[in-house]
């Protein structure tokens, strides 16, 4: 496994915190939202409207790393190369139109969820916990989305960026490079043990959003 220099290992704590954050992963992953939206079944406001939350996390969270980017612990996770804002608003502008704001109405969930970035926003660890949620997740299961949006939808890849990182050339060496970061930050077993709750709790808060996405479904049906 150690064959490739600087390559994380099997028993670090990214390790750990994929591990032990596996079951709560699955459950946000399982969604009725996300499985019809991927099999073309839906009207575009449904990906609209799911943007649109997208949009208010990271209103949130980008501003907060940006606060924060000169920490000990945050520092060497702010990459401007993630930034999601300007994409995802361009994703909205092409699909909901020049109005694009007015769809920024958040649902219960979504404001619970960036409720809990600010206040994760003076707690480095619980910061980099929230950024390690979205944008590995962006880079993991994003690629895959963005593929099957693509192909059911017939959209092009230009409206498409929310999941698109040009200045990230290949997103798996990317997230190699990011899960020795977590291997490398410094914290002792307590935060290390909080930053994994802090996770279960960003999945916890992804799956009400769907679950509240998926109940406006009926709605979006064609
Ligand atoms: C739409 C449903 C989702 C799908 C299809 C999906 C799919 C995936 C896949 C295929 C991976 C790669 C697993 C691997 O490397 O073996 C992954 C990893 C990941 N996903 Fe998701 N995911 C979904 C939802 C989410 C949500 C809601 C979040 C949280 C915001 C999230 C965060 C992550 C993270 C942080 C990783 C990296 C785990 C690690 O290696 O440490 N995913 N996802």
């Amino acid at each position: 496994m150690d064959d490739d220099a600087g390559r994380n290992t099997d028993d670090g704590f990214a390790a750990r915190l994929r591990r032990e954050t596996a079951e709560a992963h699955g459950a946000a992953e399982r969604s009725p939202f996300m499985e019809e939206l991927l099999s073309g079944a839906l009207a575009p406001q449904a990906l609209t409207t799911f943007l649109a939350q997208v949009h208010q996390l990271y209103a949130v969270l980008e501003p907060a790393v940006d606060a924060l980017r000169h920490d000990v612990v945050v520092a060497p996770f702010a990459d401007d190369r993630l930034r999601r804002l300007p994409a995802v608003s361009a994703d909205l502008r092409a699909h909901a139109g020049e109005d694009w704001h007015e769809h920024l109405v958040p649902l219960p969930a979504t404001e619970r969820y960036a409720q809990r970035l600010q206040e994760v926003a003076v707690w480095p660890a619980g910061l980099v916990t929230h950024h390690y949620l979205r944008y590995l997740g962006d880079l993991s299961g994003g690629q895959v989305v963005r593929r099957l949006l693509a192909r059911a939808y017939g959209w092009p890849e230009a409206e498409l960026r929310s999941w698109d990182f040009p200045e990230v050339p290949s997103p798996k060496r990317y997230r190699d490079h990011y899960r020795s970061l977590l291997d490398a930050a410094p914290w002792d077993d307590a935060e290390r043990d909080r930053v994994v709750e802090e996770a279960r709790r960003g999945y916890r808060l992804n799956e009400e959003l769907f679950t509240e996405l998926s109940a406006l479904l009926p709605q979006w049906r064609r």
